[in-house]
């Protein structure tokens, strides 16, 4: 969203003569600078000459496609972009994924990219695409497929052809509880794929492009040994006109477009909440969020700073952009009241560091309030989880840690968390980590994601394996204990990293933090389309 190349190609000073602001807004940018070469990766696809290719078919790529779908000059929040980063497959794995606004209606778009195999869908592929369905599930959003795919990428075909039945039970799913299914078919959609279709609610094809069969004409020569061809098969005209499985013929690819923002139109769809809300933008600029954000996690930040830049101003009856509760408890973790895009949110984020029982404790009772109110939570994560040593085993920490993963666990109104620094061990799942189902999760380039910090985790080994040895009475060996942990603390840190998380799923994306407060304002607006129902049923809370 935010463009980062200018900035931080233009030489910079010796660190030394940086201020800590100009030092910090410096590291990030090089970072911002890096998730731009990653998610030119995505959207390069499968590459010049590839691209080049489908262009001289005279056909649109899959952000094309996207681009002329959606409301002219709305934003599209892509999810998962990164989705096999570090697999042996290309990064977005050959789909693109997202929320864009139809009619002023907003949908979770999802489309193959046929420069990649094909479009053929692999694991991650697989796996984003569930995802997607995951959001599209929770957050009542209309489906729409714009299908051009290869099918199953045959080489990996073990892993996905089992698991990959699901696609098609959840657009049945989707359907039989009303959430429309469209399905705009721009090229080949065979075997499995062809179900794609064949489940929507509505399905449009376009004209001497889409190819919708359960086998080709090879394998129809193969199994029965009839002569075919592609068109009779299953062409957009015969779907159209014989089988009847196209409900609409479009001339071309912009036609098809057309069509799907039409159905869309008649879908008569209402949102729970009001579609236009009045609010006043942050006093601080989201820019400034980059003078603010240390990109060494040992270094301290006050998350109110970053608060006051993703929540609403100062509005114009003179209410304070965020009421804080219980400022004088509990101090490692700020908690308040806030308003995004004009919607109300309680806020949980960690002022750097270590959770002891006072902010467990304190978090669930403030999830216990918005729950009370139908308030959705939004969890800022900067911890290193909950505090170890006997004085706080002894004074509880466990159950006041557990009354608070308890909290988030049976809590149900819509969460979404962001990374903002560290997410370490447990602090993780009481701050309501990917686990624990948050509505959308979101990661800043600075974060950092594991059981526990490198240094620590290596140091841990080191121990047991020192104790290990001296219960069977050998000698230690230093220099290998040494290799040792140099070698699990590149590893860690490597597996901490967001791009590897993200890769994994582990998240919906890596953001700009300038970018917070509009991708938090359109994910709580898609999340606004049912209502929000806060409970009072959680678990049995320790005393
Ligand atoms: N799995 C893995 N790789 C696949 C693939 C699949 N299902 N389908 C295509 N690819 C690969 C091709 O081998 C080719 O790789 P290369 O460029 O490295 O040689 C690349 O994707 C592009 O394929 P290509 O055939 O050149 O693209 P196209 O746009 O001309 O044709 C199809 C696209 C889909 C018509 C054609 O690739 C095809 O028929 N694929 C098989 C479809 C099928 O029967 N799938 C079974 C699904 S269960």
């Amino acid at each position: 969203m935010t463009d980062t190349t200018t900035e931080s190609a233009e030489a910079q000073p010796e660190a030394a003569d940086l201020t800590v602001e100009e030092q910090r807004r410096a590291s990030l940018l090089a970072k911002l600078a890096d998730l731009d070469a990653e998610h030119a990766k995505a959207v390069a696809g499968g590459g010049d000459k590839y691209i080049e290719r489908h262009h001289k078919r005279g056909k649109l790529l899959p952000r094309e496609r996207i681009e002329l779908l959606i409301d002219e000059g709305s934003a599209f929040l892509e999810l998962s972009p990164l989705a096999g980063w570090g697999s042996d497959f290309t990064v977005g794995a050959s789909t693109v994924c997202g929320i864009g606004v139809i009619e002023g209606v907003e949908c979770m778009i999802s489309a193959n990219d046929p420069t990649v195999k094909g479009g053929a869908s692999n694991p991650w592929t697989l796996k984003k695409t569930f995802r997607a369905a995951q959001i599209a599930q929770e957050n009542n959003l209309p489906q729409i497929s714009l299908v051009e795919s290869a099918g199953a990428d045959l080489p990996t075909q073990k892993e996905i052809f089992i698991p990959g039945g699901k696609i098609f039970r959840d657009l049945a799913r989707a359907s039989g509880r009303r959430q429309p299914t469209i399905a705009l078919v721009f090229g080949n959609s065979t075997a499995g794929g062809a179900y794609v279709p064949g489940l929507s609610d509505y399905t449009v094809m376009v004209k001497e492009q889409a190819k919708v069969f359960l086998a080709g004409p090879p394998l129809v020569k193969m199994a029965t040994g009839e002569e075919t061809d592609d068109e009779e098969l299953g062409g957009a005209e015969m779907h159209a006109r014989i089988s009847g499985l196209a409900d609409y013929l479009a001339e071309d690819e912009r036609d098809a477009i057309r069509i799907g923002r039409r159905i869309v139109a008649r879908l008569n769809w209402k949102k729970a909440s009001p579609e236009s809300r009045v609010y006043a933008e942050p006093a601080f600029s989201a820019d400034s969020l980059l003078d603010l954000i240390p990109t060494d996690l040992k270094e301290p930040f006050d998350p109110r700073d970053v608060i006051v830049r993703i929540v609403d101003g100062v509005s114009a009856d003179n209410e304070v952009p965020f009421d804080e509760f219980k400022p004088l408890y509990g101090s490692s973790l700020t908690t308040g009241w806030a308003k995004l895009h004009g919607r109300p949110i309680g806020i949980l984020a960690n002022a750097q560091g270590v959770l002891f029982s006072e902010e467990a404790q304190k978090a669930t009772q403030f999830i216990q309030l918005a729950n009370a109110k139908n308030t959705p939570l939004l969890f800022l994560h900067n911890t290193t989880g909950y505090m170890v040593g006997k004085e706080y085993e002894q004074g509880g920490i466990i159950k006041h840690g557990a009354a608070m993963i308890n909290a988030v666990s049976n809590s149900t109104v819509p969460h979404i968390s962001v990374l903002i620094g560290s997410s370490y061990g447990a602090g993780n799942y009481g701050m309501n980590g990917r686990a624990y189902d948050p509505r959308f999760l979101f990661t800043w380039p600075n974060a950092k994601s594991a059981v526990m910090g490198p240094a620590q985790l290596a140091g841990v080994l080191s121990i047991v394996s020192r104790a290990a040895a001296e219960a069977k009475g050998k000698e230690y060996d230093e220099e290998g204990d040494a290799g040792m942990r140099a070698f699990v603390e590149n590893m860690v840190e490597e597996q901490s990293l967001p791009y590897v998380l993200s890769g994994m799923l582990y998240d919906d994306g890596v953001i700009d933090p300038r970018d917070t407060r509009t991708i938090l304002g359109i994910a709580f607006s898609a999340i606004d389309t049912v209502p929000t129902e806060g409970t009072d049923r959680f678990g049995v809370f320790r005393m």
